[in-house]
């Protein structure tokens, strides 16, 4: 048998990517995430590709908690939290989680890529069964490999009859998980959370929700997709990013039951084995909820701008599904032409980014407009100038 070396598998593959268009080019930033961006090779452009939500990366406010907590706790922990890496800007950060997301506790991350692994990867039983929506994030997919239950199952895209003939067929597990993003981060939909919470008491299942792209955005009080269901408090499970519109640093959590975060504690293995939370993330995470907490001016603030932003793409003809979410997709099918038109949306200086395979299923290629609350009236004016320009 012959043998094709590493080196040149990957140089055939970056080949292919080059040839057909498709390869992707980091872009350096210069400065500051905010409503624009300075690239290093374009100067400043609107950033309508972050996840910026709520503008909160480059808020006062929360860059001046960053710096307190550098004064106050140096650099980093050091240490896993076990041993002794346990500080009180965690028990701080993660009572004010429990309290934004109505859980009685939260355990932190150093990002939700690794909550969902820490959380799957844990709580799932050798005789469990896992249901997960088709259009799980990657995280959720690899945390569900990371588990070995008796059934690990897919479910079409917030379909509830689907989920409900699985959940039927599996009541000899001895437990149910049902797992689902809130918001969908390439379709920008929104999860039935009041069908999801209704099957899972019906059929006596947990609900685990990632909220990652819900929380700040969605919900009259910025308090995510159970907010905006009307199911808050009703979530067995949630995790989320810190690392989006609640400051943008990084970091992730889960936030539950007591029980379940002293089972994380006890032996989740990303908290057992890796470093904790550093205290510039945490501390500038905790002022990003404090503000929303305060009052609803940055999230009716951002409301307003995905209200603008979607009805002028319409009007300009370009296909938008109705969601409440900050997530545009375009559709546009072929990846090369996805990217040409971001280039061409770049050259009109606002910066979207086309995502094709393996983000996107092939042909499915699209660009995805993200909305922040940080965009002036002005900057939106220029954003479908823009558009109208390709
Ligand atoms: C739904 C969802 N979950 C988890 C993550 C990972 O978050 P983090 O960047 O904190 O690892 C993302 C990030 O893109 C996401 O969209």
């Amino acid at each position: 048998m012959s043998h094709v070396s590493f080196e040149d598998r990957t140089q055939a593959l970056l080949k292919s990517l080059r040839d057909a268009g498709t390869y992707k080019e980091l872009r350096h930033i210069s400065g500051p995430m905010g409503a624009t961006v300075t690239l290093e090779d374009r100067g400043e452009v609107i950033c309508l590709c972050s996840n910026n939500y709520l503008g909160l990366s480059n808020h006062p406010e929360v860059v001046q908690a960053a710096h307190d907590g550098l004064k106050q706790y140096a650099a980093g922990t050091a240490s896993v939290r076990f041993i002794c890496g346990t500080f009180a800007f965690h028990r701080e950060v993660e009572e004010t989680i429990a309290e934004f997301t109505a859980t009685e506790a939260a355990l932190t991350y150093v990002s939700c890529w690794c909550a969902n692994e820490a959380l799957i990867g844990t709580v799932v039983g050798r005789n469990d069964a896992i249901f997960s929506d088709e259009l799980n994030h990657a995280s959720i997919i690899d945390g569900c490999r990371l588990s070995r239950p008796l059934e690990r199952m897919v479910y079409a895209h917030r379909d509830g009859a689907d989920l409900e003939t699985k959940l039927k067929a599996n009541m000899d597990a001895d437990a149910r998980w049902v797992i689902t993003d809130g918001v969908f981060s390439m379709e920008g939909a929104v999860a039935n959370l009041a069908e999801l919470v209704d099957l899972c008491k019906r059929y006596d299942a947990r609900l685990i929700v990632d909220d990652s792209h819900g929380v700040g955005v969605l919900g009259r009080t910025g308090r995510g997709t159970p907010e905006h269901c009307d199911v808050l408090g009703q979530v067995d499970v949630i995790t989320g990013t810190l690392g989006k519109a609640l400051g943008g640093a990084a970091g992730g959590y889960v936030a539950g039951s007591r029980d379940l975060i002293d089972l994380l504690v006890q032996r989740s293995r990303p908290s057992l084995f890796s470093n904790a939370l550093p205290p510039t993330v945490a501390c500038s995470a905790k002022r990003a909820i404090e503000l929303v907490q305060r009052d609803t001016v940055l999230v009716d603030r951002l409301r307003a701008n995905i209200a603008r932003i979607r009805t002028g793409l319409a009007d300009l003809g370009f296909e938008c599904q109705e969601s409440p979410t900050a997530i545009i997709p375009i559709m546009i099918g072929d990846e090369a032409e996805a990217i040409r038109k971001s280039e061409r949306l770049l050259e009109l200086g606002v910066w979207v980014v086309a995502f094709g395979y393996p983000v996107v299923p092939k042909g499915k290629a699209r660009l995805r407009v993200q909305v922040s609350a940080a965009l002036t009236d002005e900057q939106v004016d220029q954003v479908l100038d823009a558009f109208g320009g390709v």
